[in-house]
């Protein structure tokens, strides 16, 4: 059952913490559109920066790429999204709500006068279901025509299929290798929703690995086994991380093959990674649609062919929920609730609160100066306002693993207490080794 309570009470967590805002929320908000605060801004660079360094930096055989947003519209009749990236609508012609056909509010069937509108309530209302692209249109130049019609890019995927010979030949890499990806992507969703989970303008983390033929099974296994333990390694429980594999009926026109790694969100089982082993179907298409040859000679087999495709697709703000959802918890603590972000130190936004326990004796002195030279080295928060429990839970909140307190033992040894976000256990510690104490727990 949807623990929606849950979901209002995180939704409520980041637009006061700042992680999340309604975006144009002064006008009303757009809907399923949402600005990322300063520690979401910063979640969900932790998230981007381990998927690259995982996927690029620390392989040899991944290559970086950034194409542009738009590009040219034959890639997208060629990628079977003009004809193919589509949702059936209904629409009520008493009220001008529209709906996916599929809508299980409507009572009836569409089109029928038995039909009735989950909305106003008319029978006999509702349109036929008539095909609804779902990629944004606008138009390149001056002038508003059907000729001028660009779309903004619905994945990421494509920019990458038409950079493979460019990459493949700039980096002097061989087949197998892959290229990755982070960027925006856009669908007008018809039924978007669950906070951040599936949003109109989002962040996609894409790598396309190119293969032989007949290698693309065994590649396929490798990665859907490689992208779990990422997943994994983020701290998520590994009880809420389950594989979901696609039936021949539910499998993507370009698939051979597709899992998704789902995560049992408060709203149910859900999707957050795509692997698809894509076979020839993108190369091929774009070898046709362009009239470019992008076959590969393999000098080692004397051999040429068409790549296959294998891709991992994750969503950065399907990552950066699921992190939230899966770290918030509330706790009974000396008779109050304490609301906590347990999130993994590696991926939380701020990870040290410097605190002087009292605002005199010299403690925000050296508690200011103390600050300043953490922040040099990692991404940490001042605060003296308020009692030292207030100043603590707020960093609970904030999902801060460490909040380090300058107190009146300071001044005599230059020692500080560190505390621990989870366990709430205080260590005292020179200020000397804060450093080295904070890099080793905030590793992996
Ligand atoms: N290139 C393949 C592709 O785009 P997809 O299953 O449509 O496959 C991949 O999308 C991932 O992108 C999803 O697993 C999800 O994490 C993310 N995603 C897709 N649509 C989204 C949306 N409307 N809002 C947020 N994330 C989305």
């Amino acid at each position: 059952m949807a623990d929606t309570a849950l979901m209002d009470k995180l939704v409520s967590l980041c637009k006061r913490r700042g992680f999340v805002f309604q975006s144009s929320e002064i006008y009303g908000g757009l809907g399923s559109v949402w600005d990322y605060g300063p520690l979401g801004v910063e979640l969900k660079k932790n998230v981007k920066d381990r998927w690259w360094r995982a996927m690029v930096h620390a392989r040899d055989d991944i290559e970086g790429l950034d194409a542009a947003i738009l590009m040219h519209p034959r890639v997208w009749e060629a990628s079977g999204h003009v004809s193919g990236f589509a949702d059936p609508l209904v629409d009520c012609r008493q009220c001008k709500n529209r709906f996916r056909a599929d809508d299980p509010r409507i009572k009836g069937t569409a089109g029928q006068p038995d039909a009735q509108c989950p909305v106003c309530g008319s029978r006999g209302t509702l349109t036929e279901p008539r095909m609804f692209n779902l990629m944004f249109k606008t138009f390149m130049g001056p002038v508003e025509e059907q000729a001028a019609i660009v779309y903004l890019r619905p994945e990421t995927a494509q920019g990458i299929y038409v950079n493979y010979l460019n990459v493949l030949q700039s980096s002097r890499q061989k087949i197998p290798f892959g290229i990755a990806q982070i960027g925006k992507a856009f669908r007008n969703e018809i039924t978007p929703g669950n906070f951040i989970f599936r949003t109109r303008e989002f962040e996609q983390m894409e790598m396309q690995f190119f293969v032989q033929p007949g290698t693309d099974v065994e590649w396929f296994e490798r990665w859907r086994e490689w992208r779990m333990q990422w997943h994994h390694a983020l701290g998520l429980t590994p009880s809420k991380l389950r594989w979901q594999q696609h039936g021949p009926d539910e499998l993507a026109h370009y698939a051979r093959a597709a899992f998704d790694i789902e995560y049992q969100f408060p709203f149910g089982w859900q999707e957050i990674e795509g692997i698809h082993n894509r076979g020839d179907f993108d190369l091929g298409r774009h070898q046709q649609f362009s009239g470019k040859k992008l076959d590969y000679f393999d000098q080692a087999a004397n051999a040429r062919f068409l790549p296959y495709i294998v891709e991992t697709s994750a969503g950065a703000d399907r990552v950066a929920l699921t992190l939230l959802v899966d770290a918030y918890r509330e706790e009974e603590v000396e008779g109050e609730t304490r609301v906590v972000l347990g999130l993994h130190p590696a991926i939380a936004p701020i990870k040290a609160g410097v605190f002087p326990l009292v605002k005199k004796d010299g403690m925000p002195e050296v508690a200011t100066e103390l600050y300043h030279d953490l922040r040099k080295q990692l991404p940490c928060f001042y605060d003296d306002s308020g009692a030292i429990g207030r100043r603590y839970r707020r960093m609970d909140e904030a999902g801060t693993p460490f909040g380090i307190t300058v107190d009146g033992q300071t001044q005599s040894d230059r020692t500080v207490t560190v505390r621990h976000r989870d366990a709430m256990r205080q260590d005292r510690i020179g200020i000397d080794r804060l450093g080295s104490f904070l890099a080793e727990r905030l590793a992996g």
